[in-house]
């Protein structure tokens, strides 16, 4: 279950790009034009953060915030008023907004906000109102195999001695970030933050910062001192996701942390001493990035104390269909879709499949399966081409429908579904062509490196990550 964003603004343009972006980070996203609209949807359902603009065609905004307080005084508001409009900002505030964003405002500071917003919640303790989404989506690790039920040994090993450095490797998509926040929960720092980052996402000044913060005035953007996530994760865990990514400038400085528990802000003169148990995940091959000089090597041994495998799925087959099943039921739930099981032939289907992208893979297609079922037993059809016997490729033999090179008249044929396998296979090829590398292939396809990540996302090719 995701986290409820509801949008209130009366520009389309606005709505459609947050919305876009904001469920791209796997956010759910609902938006309203008007706040009529969204009050009669609030006042019934609810919502766990709005972004509510000053200016709606029917309503003030800073009245707005007062109906919003009477429905619900804990739902973390952010409003977004014109640019340079302080006072109606600060009017805001008082009213019970959160925080507020001028515009225009990049979508980057939106998802940065939105991330702080629900932390801090975390932080704060108020953990009902996401403790409930977040940790019923990471709650469950499935899986049988036997290499699953040492992996759950492992877990709570690394659980008990909650100082002691973990490692997860594996295959994108096998579930490292879901382990490291069960090991998070199994142990004695539960109670609290699990905060994670993205070592891949940013880089330089802007990632050494989100690290360890800033002093004011450190550098041209540093308008207030800021605390980074090794101060912010202080007593909980402190999840660096894609290590094997990490920029060489700041290996020094990480392993500086890891070895002596403290640290300084960007620009900052006094040490900081912390509480933090680390863990890190890859799915990088360190040894090569090692030999390579990519990974410094006294990190890698600082880093590699207590190391879990993650195996990818293809290694255990036997868990494929109770996993299946497992998604079948919560999006069937979710959806409100009477989908009781799976037809015999999908089943030899889904059994046959090698899964490039693991867990993340399988669950993305039975949510699209399940969606698109129309019966009650998820037919062949409903799987993306792919699985159902090879990419969409024009063959050479004119002997079927299919190989005309006119898939349309195959049975079962769908735009939509032929469209997203076609794009799945022009973006996983160009991946593989860049060696991986977002960069390049966000430039071979034509497009910002952000969309390249939201397609990467789409079709479960990799980056969970979403900072
Ligand atoms: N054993 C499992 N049981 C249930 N769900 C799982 C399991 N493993 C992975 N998943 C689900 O698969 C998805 C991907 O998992 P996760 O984000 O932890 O992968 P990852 O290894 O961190 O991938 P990446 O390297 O791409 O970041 C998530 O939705 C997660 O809940
Ligand atoms: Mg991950």
């Amino acid at each position: 279950m995701a986290i409820d964003i509801l949008v209130v603004d009366d520009e389309d343009m606005i709505r459609w790009t947050l919305k876009e972006s904001l469920e791209s980070e796997g956010y759910r996203v609902t938006d309203f034009g008007n706040a009529r609209d969204f009050l009669r949807f609030f006042q019934e359902k609810g919502g766990d953060i709005v972004l509510l603009d000053i200016r709606l065609p029917d309503a003030s905004g800073l009245d707005v915030l007062l109906d919003i307080a009477k429905i619900d005084p804990d739902v973390p508001v952010v409003v977004m008023t014109a640019y340079g409009d302080v006072e109606t900002a600060v009017k805001a505030m008082k009213r019970g907004a959160n925080d507020y964003l001028s515009k225009p405002y990049n979508l980057a500071e939106v998802n940065l906000l939105i991330k702080k917003i629900v932390q801090t919640s975390l932080l704060k303790g108020q953990l009902g109102r996401f403790l409930e989404k977040v940790g019923n989506s990471y709650s469950q690790l499935l899986g049988e195999n036997v290499k699953m039920k040492i992996l759950r040994e492992h877990i709570a090993m690394a659980a008990q001695s909650d100082r002691t450095t973990v490692l997860i490797r594996g295959e994108s998509g096998t579930g490292k970030e879901l382990v490291a926040r069960q090991i998070h929960l199994q142990s004695a720092r539960a109670g609290q933050p699990f905060i994670d980052v993205n070592a891949a996402a940013v880089t330089g000044t802007l990632l050494e910062s989100e690290l360890f913060g800033h002093e004011k005035g450190a550098f041209t953007d540093a308008q207030r001192q800021k605390k980074g996530v090794f101060e912010l994760a202080d007593k909980g865990t402190l999840f660096l996701d894609e290590i094997g990514d990490l920029d060489p400038n700041l290996q020094a400085k990480l392993l500086r942390v890891l070895q002596e528990r403290r640290f300084r802000r960007v620009g900052g003169s006094a040490d900081i001493a912390v509480d933090v148990r680390i863990i890190a995940a890859t799915n990088a091959d360190l040894e090569k990035a090692m030999e390579e000089g990519r990974l410094r090597r006294d990190l890698f041994y600082r880093l590699n104390v207590f190391t879990l495998f993650l195996p990818p799925l293809r290694e255990r087959k036997d868990d494929i269909l109770l996993m299946a099943r497992s998604f079948l039921d919560s999006f069937r739930q979710e959806f409100s879709k009477p989908v009781s099981g799976f037809a015999q032939e999908t089943v030899d289907i889904l059994l046959n499949y090698q899964y490039p992208g693991n867990v993340r893979e399988l669950k993305n297609l039975i949510e699209r399966a399940t969606l698109l079922e129309t019966t009650n037993k998820i037919r062949p059809s409903s799987l993306p081409e792919e699985l159902r016997g090879g990419a969409p490729q024009v063959s050479l033999l004119p002997s079927g429908p299919a190989e005309s090179g006119k898939p349309w008249l195959t049975a079962g044929f769908n735009l939509k579904d032929y469209v997203d396998s076609v794009e799945k296979r022009v973006v996983a090829e160009v991946m593989a062509e860049c060696g991986g590398k977002k960069n390049k292939a966000a430039t071979v396809l034509g497009l910002t490196r952000f969309a390249l990540r939201h397609q990467l996302k789409k079709h479960g090719l990799e980056d969970d990550s979403g900072s």
